[in-house]
């Protein structure tokens, strides 16, 4: 796609700004930690993700949301976001990576968003899953997703300096990594397991303050995407491959025209150095702190990156509690719009 460097100026940094829409996800979804209530800290986030979305100096269309639940729109797929001026964006949107952290209070949830130059975002389409390598700078240009994980480990540890045995391996724990995390240990690696948030475990590879050097195994595609934005900023890497749960699946991706056998590198995934990334921790984690609560303010972290310039913020904020309140209030107002939008939407099709 032609790559215009006026897309965003220069003095921009669109991720600067959307970083407010990550801030306030973060705090309206803290607000649900340990409730056990992981669909109403997720419909927290993305209602006040969206009200903060329509101060954005952005034409931005939802590559990747959330999808629709119990009829409430959750910034789903092509839902028109930002204040409707150029630059012409792909955005993807994850306002709780880690809702049942949330919902339990455990390390790891932070709100995401990452913006592209129009057309240069990978649409994940009907494939759930993907099957992921990821690793920071050190370990860009020296793995690969086709090559056995003994082999992958052995080159990061020559690159970094380090033993295999130091290396420090994040994969999530599901039934589906048996055998990546028996072969794993068969290397002599160490492995954190990690229950959700595989966003954040893909961005620690690139985060020297987390002592994570690689992430190995199948999470979601989306966050896959998003995890790609934020890594192309960061200098780092990430492979894929798509990982159809059954041949129903796979028919159904090959019917759509998607080739699940394909490497997808950074490059397919986010085809632009024109991209921004922004998150927001919700509860602590190797990342980011989480929202801490005080009498009248609420302090946040959070990181922000510009793919064109490899600058990366971390950003602590300050807020005013009270206008928590009012956001929350302007969520569920704007949350009754999209769905009066969605439904006449739904209804002119
Ligand atoms: P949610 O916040 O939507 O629950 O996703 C958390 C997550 O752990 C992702 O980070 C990861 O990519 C995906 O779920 C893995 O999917 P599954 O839980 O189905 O294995």
């Amino acid at each position: 796609m032609a790559m215009s460097s006026e897309w965003v100026s220069p003095e921009r940094d669109l991720a600067l700004e959307l970083v407010r829409t990550t801030e306030a996800a973060a705090m309206s979804a803290a607000r649900w930690m340990g409730r056990g209530d992981k669909e109403g800290a997720d419909q927290a986030a993305v209602d006040a993700m969206r009200a903060m979305l329509d101060g954005v100096q952005m034409d931005g269309t939802v590559i990747i949301g959330e999808g629709e639940k119990d009829e409430a729109p959750m910034l789903y797929n092509g839902e028109r976001i930002g204040n409707g001026q150029p630059p012409h964006a792909d955005i993807a949107v994850d306002p709780v990576d880690g809702t049942t952290l949330t919902a339990y209070g455990q390390a790891g949830a932070i709100a995401v968003i990452a913006a592209a130059e129009r057309g240069s975002m990978f649409n994940p389409g009907p494939v759930v899953y993907m099957e992921k390598i990821a690793v920071g700078p050190q370990g860009a240009g020296i793995v690969d997703i086709r090559l056995p994980i003994e082999r992958n480990l052995t080159a990061l540890a020559k690159a970094t300096g380090k033993k295999v045995r130091d290396l420090n391996a994040v994969v999530l724990d599901r039934p589906r990594h048996v055998g990546l995390i028996e072969e794993i240990r068969a290397t002599g690696a160490r492995i954190s397991l990690i229950r959700d948030g595989d966003v954040a475990g893909a961005i620690a590879t690139a985060w020297p303050e987390s002592a994570v050097d690689i992430l190995f195994g199948v999470g979601g595609t989306p966050e896959g995407v998003i995890a790609a934005a934020a890594l192309k900023a960061m200098g780092g890497d990430l492979q894929g491959r798509l990982w159809p749960r059954d041949d129903a699946e796979r028919a159904a991706a090959e019917e759509a025209g998607y080739d699940v056998d394909k490497i997808l590198g950074l490059d397919d995934l986010i085809g632009t150095r024109n991209c921004f990334f922004a998150a927001t921790g919700i509860t602590r984690g190797a990342l980011l702190r989480g929202v801490q609560f005080g009498t009248e303010t609420i302090r946040t972290q959070s990181l922000v990156m510009r793919g064109n310039s490899g600058t990366v913020r971390l950003i602590e904020a300050i807020h005013r509690a009270e206008k928590l309140e009012a956001l929350e209030e302007r969520g569920r107002l704007r949350r009754t719009q999209a769905r009066a939008a969605r439904q006449t939407a739904g209804e002119t099709d």
